[in-house]
């Protein structure tokens, strides 16, 4: 049955698919470039998107019709240019199938942008913590933060030299850089860590600290920081589906209460997460996502 509610919903829905048009929003891919052999840019052509992109906002990006949806945060947004850049890891079915589309070519559906931004001030002196992939939704927070009039200081952690990507974009945006890598092949040998309990041991001031990374990075930080009593805030990354606070499959708990990673955050105060719910939330569907990987390398090969 027809109603009114539908009537109105199918009304928006064209009136943004004119908009998007009209827009010329094409969600063309203007640049693909690989950070790693695992690591993918794209520059999209969104500039109702990049218009209005915050840091710490991300879209929900579809590879193909009849794909699955994913979360990715805007890594970076030209309004002028009207483009926005997502960079992500291949890990599984719709990451490879993303990573399958070249240059040239249109990512069928990018909706966005999605989350709260993230909280910016001057707080005076930030500590900003990224590892792998992570560094990818650190850079608009840090950039953010240097814009506000923060001292900047930035520590970067890769498993080894090839996977640390964005070095030299994240050396122009803060004041000083730290690197490291857990097998040594570059920079300082060792984890995030070890440098961010160096900083607060010495005599530097440090009055908030962003972490994003792994989740056992995230935690680990939020252990170091959380004697010293200085507000560290993290970036979560549950199982989105529809990213509008709608069906509870980013449900995680902070400071006792239920929060939608989707609508509440991604950002959230490291020392009030329920790490254990989140980790265990995240391995529910191990067993498809692998099933899902073998079955697009079949039909790669048929
Ligand atoms: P799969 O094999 O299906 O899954 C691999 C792992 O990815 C899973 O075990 C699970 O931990 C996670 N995952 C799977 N499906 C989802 C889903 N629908 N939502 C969230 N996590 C999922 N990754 C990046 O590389 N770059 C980013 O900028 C980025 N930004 C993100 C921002 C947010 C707010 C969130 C929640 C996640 C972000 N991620 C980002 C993670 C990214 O969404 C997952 O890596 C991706 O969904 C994996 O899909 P897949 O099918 O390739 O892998
Ligand atoms: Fe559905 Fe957040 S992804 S409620
Ligand atoms: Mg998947």
């Amino acid at each position: 049955m027809k109603t009114d509610v539908h009537d109105c919903a199918l009304a928006a829905a064209e009136r943004s698919v004119r908009e998007l048009i009209e827009a010329g929003a094409s969600n063309r891919i203007l640049r693909k470039e690989y950070l790693c052999d695992t690591v993918v840019l794209f520059e999209l052509d969104n500039p109702l998107v990049a218009r209005s992109a915050r840091a710490g906002e991300f879209v929900v990006v579809r590879p193909a019709l009849q794909g699955e949806r994913i979360p990715l945060t805007i890594s970076d947004a030209d309004p002028k240019r009207g483009t926005i850049t997502i960079i992500f890891q291949i890990v599984g079915r719709t990451t490879m199938e993303l990573a399958r589309l070249e240059q040239g070519e249109c990512v069928p559906d990018v909706c966005g942008p999605l989350g709260k931004p993230t909280e910016i001030e001057n707080f005076g002196t930030a500590l900003c913590v990224g590892g792998g992939v992570g560094i990818a939704f650190l850079r608009p927070i840090t950039k953010a933060l240097k814009l506000a009039g923060n001292d900047v200081l930035t520590i970067l952690g890769a498993r080894e030299r090839k996977l640390l990507i964005l070095e030299n974009e994240m050396r122009a945006i803060s004041d000083e850089l730290f690197l490291t890598t857990d097998d040594g092949s570059y920079a300082r040998k060792g984890l995030v860590t070890d440098v961010v309990k160096e900083l607060l041991e010495s005599d530097t001031k440090i009055d908030i600290v962003f972490a994003i990374g792994p989740m056992p990075m995230m935690k680990a930080v939020a252990d170091v920081t959380r004697p010293f009593g200085i507000k560290t805030m993290v970036s979560l990354d549950p199982i989105m589906i529809d990213g509008t606070g709608m069906c509870g499959g980013c449900r995680v708990t902070v400071g006792g209460k239920t929060q939608f990673t989707c609508v509440d955050g991604p950002d959230f105060d490291a020392h009030e997460v329920d790490w254990g719910e989140i980790k265990s939330r995240k391995s529910y569907y191990l067993e498809e996502e692998r099933v899902a990987k073998e079955m697009l390398a079949k039909e790669a090969n048929r």
